[in-house]
């Protein structure tokens, strides 16, 4: 049976992840967190304290890159590392071992073979452009850099934790800025993708309205 694809691309914090899994359990199809690929080889790099400016070294790392996804936790070379790469630290080092376009070369084959029966939500920055760009169904969702900072700050205080919010709507503009000026798969909507603006919707509506979308398709 061939494998459904739904692409979910947006800039960080627009609630692509929560709505990619929350689809994924409606649909009973796979996931694929691209971020979090990435951010493994964030890790990664900064483990085996490589230089950003190794290209050879880091895309020797992507190609025998030693993660494993098993029941939502990313486990690399047998260390649980599901809540160190989501700091902003490791984001940021992502965001600047992205661009390499070896890098993304290496990483696409492993994205792909995620795409098994009955189908997967993928959530990422160019899984509509470059890792499927035959799927079935094409989303991307936006919204301000305040707003998804002010998410940010909300789930953060909900955590226990500090939060600057002038401090995240820097860092979250200086990654957009990164992943969206890119030359190899910046971040963009593809050109039959549907644009979501969450900016005034809740996280509820925005996975209603998507699933509309993912059942006028059906
Ligand atoms: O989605 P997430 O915030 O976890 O991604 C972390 C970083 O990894 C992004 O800022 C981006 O630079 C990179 N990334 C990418 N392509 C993807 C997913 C993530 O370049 N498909």
């Amino acid at each position: 049976m061939m494998a459904t694809v739904i692409t979910i691309d947006g800039p960080s914090g627009v609630g692509k992840g929560t709505l990619a899994q929350w689809l994924a359990e409606q649909a009973g199809f796979h996931f694929l967190d691209s971020g979090a690929i990435y951010r493994s080889l964030a890790y990664g790099v900064m483990r085996d304290k490589l230089a950003l400016d190794d290209i050879n070294a880091i895309t020797a790392l992507a190609k025998q890159l030693p993660v494993e996804f098993k029941a939502g936790a990313i486990i690399y070379a047998g260390v649980d590392i599901t809540s160190i790469v989501r700091t902003e630290e490791v984001a940021s080092v992502a965001s600047q071992v992205a661009p390499i376009a070896a890098v993304r070369a290496a990483l696409l084959a492993r994205q792909q073979a995620f795409a098994q029966a009955p189908g997967l939500i993928a959530d990422g920055r160019d899984m509509g452009t470059v890792v499927f760009p035959d799927a079935d169904l094409k989303l991307f969702l936006t919204a301000s850099a305040e707003i998804r900072a002010e998410r940010r700050v909300k789930q953060l205080k909900k955590q226990g934790n500090d939060a600057n919010i002038n401090q995240i709507i820097q860092d979250i503009k200086a990654r957009d800025q990164r992943d969206a000026s890119r030359e190899t798969a910046p971040l963009k909507p593809a050109d039959d993708a549907i644009t979501i603006d969450t900016s005034d919707l809740d996280i509820n509506q925005v996975c209603q309205n998507a699933l509309s979308l993912l059942h006028k398709k059906g």
